[in-house]
């Protein structure tokens, strides 16, 4: 019988609220299938996911059961399902550079509240593996939990644009302590990156030429305030940039591609516009636009039950390292970037997926 996946989580925002409602509502008895990428992926079903320690900084979610913290504002996803008291209490975490300047004065760091040693926290809750869920730009505070992770002894996914799990370094460390480690920056199911690429690729692999494209991204959650901020989002930008130009067959210069404004009135929707120029037979010139309407963070949670999963198998088979085909797969800035059909081939081979 397979045992429980135990989950802490670094920055209980959207993402955090979809994952653990989208778990609730996959539980053993919901039976339903939509939305998922494998209802069981090696022996593990997402009924099997349990949260057992939660950090952040923000004094409206700290202190608070994780249940009632992940509806608190500003987090603002539409429900997905119902979580009952969980018993765990969100600790706080130290703030480094998680709050962005011009966010701090509605941010609500309380001073006063006490900070938990995050070290003894994820050593006693028992967790398996800590995911990174916080905001962009938070350079110190990702590489702050990535080291709680290895003093913990425990495994490290990096759901956000910071190069970690894809850095020598980093997995040296992470392999020296004989631990697994996934990331960096998670690709949503159908989110604007997966699509450029497939988009893209189709034109290549049709034997077009691409000239120009450009990514337009807004929303109105959190990480969308978060990345008004300019300098905060350079990796982002980097990593989303990276994601497409490093499965195409012909160098791209004329590319422009990341987060573009925050329109608060549109909470967790995201709407991104894709444009692609090119050049088809006879060089004859063509264009393609593309809309694409979606709740943000669910669209990324799809794919963070698998990695999950993932990261259970590793540490039950003791891997350690950057986990290459579900991060080739699952993030957009792997250690190695591989065709989406070539990684997913991988993965189904690795984890024997129907
Ligand atoms: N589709 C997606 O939603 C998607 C896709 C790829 C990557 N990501 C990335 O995942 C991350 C999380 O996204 P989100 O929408 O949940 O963001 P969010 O802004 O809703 O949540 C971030 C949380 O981190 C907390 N925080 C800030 N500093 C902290 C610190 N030092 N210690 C602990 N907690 C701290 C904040 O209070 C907040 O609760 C972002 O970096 C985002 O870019 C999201």
């Amino acid at each position: 019988m397979p045992q429980k996946i135990k989950v802490a989580i670094a920055g209980v925002g959207n993402c955090a609220s979809s994952l653990i409602q989208g778990c609730a509502y996959y539980n053993k008895t919901s039976g339903s299938d939509v939305g998922l990428l494998h209802h069981k992926f090696g022996a593990y079903e997402i009924g099997d996911i349990e949260f057992v320690a939660a950090f952040d900084v923000d004094r409206r979610k700290v202190g608070k059961d994780l249940a009632t913290a992940i509806m608190t504002e500003p987090n603002c996803i539409k429900t997905i399902h119902k979580v009952n008291k969980m018993g765990v209490v969100v600790k706080k975490g130290p703030v480094l550079d998680g709050v962005a300047e011009h966010m701090k004065q509605t941010f609500l760091v309380d001073e006063k509240q006490v900070k938990c040693n995050v070290n003894t926290e994820l050593r006693c809750s028992g967790a398996d593996m800590l995911i990174c869920y916080l905001p962009v730009g938070s350079a110190k505070a990702a590489r702050f939990y990535a080291q709680a992770a290895l003093n913990a002894n425990i495994g490290f996914i990096n759901a956000i644009p910071e190069f970690i799990c894809s850095d020598s370094r980093w997995i040296r460390r992470f392999k020296e302590k004989r631990l697994p480690c996934a990331g960096d920056d998670i690709k949503s199911q159908i989110g604007a990156t997966i699509i450029h690429r497939a988009l893209s690729r189709l034109i290549e692999d049709r034997g077009q030429i691409i000239d120009s494209t450009f990514q337009l991204n807004v929303g109105g959650n959190s990480d969308f305030e978060n990345m008004l901020d300019k300098d905060r989002l350079l990796s982002k930008r980097k990593s989303k940039t990276q994601a497409l130009t490093s499965i195409l067959d012909h160098k791209l210069t004329n590319v422009r591609i990341g987060p573009s404004d925050y329109i608060s009135h549109l909470k967790d929707n995201k709407i991104c516009y894709i444009n692609i120029k090119g050049r088809q037979f006879g060089n004859i010139p063509f264009e393609l636009d593309l809309k694409l309407s979606v709740e943000d963070s669910p669209n990324s949670v799809g794919i963070m039950v698998d990695v999950i999963r993932a990261m259970k198998i590793a540490l039950d088979n003791k891997e350690s390292g950057h986990l290459e085909e579900i991060s080739s797969l699952m993030f957009k800035s792997p250690k190695k970037q591989l065709r989406d059909d070539v990684a997913r081939k991988l993965v189904k081979k690795k984890y024997q997926l129907a």
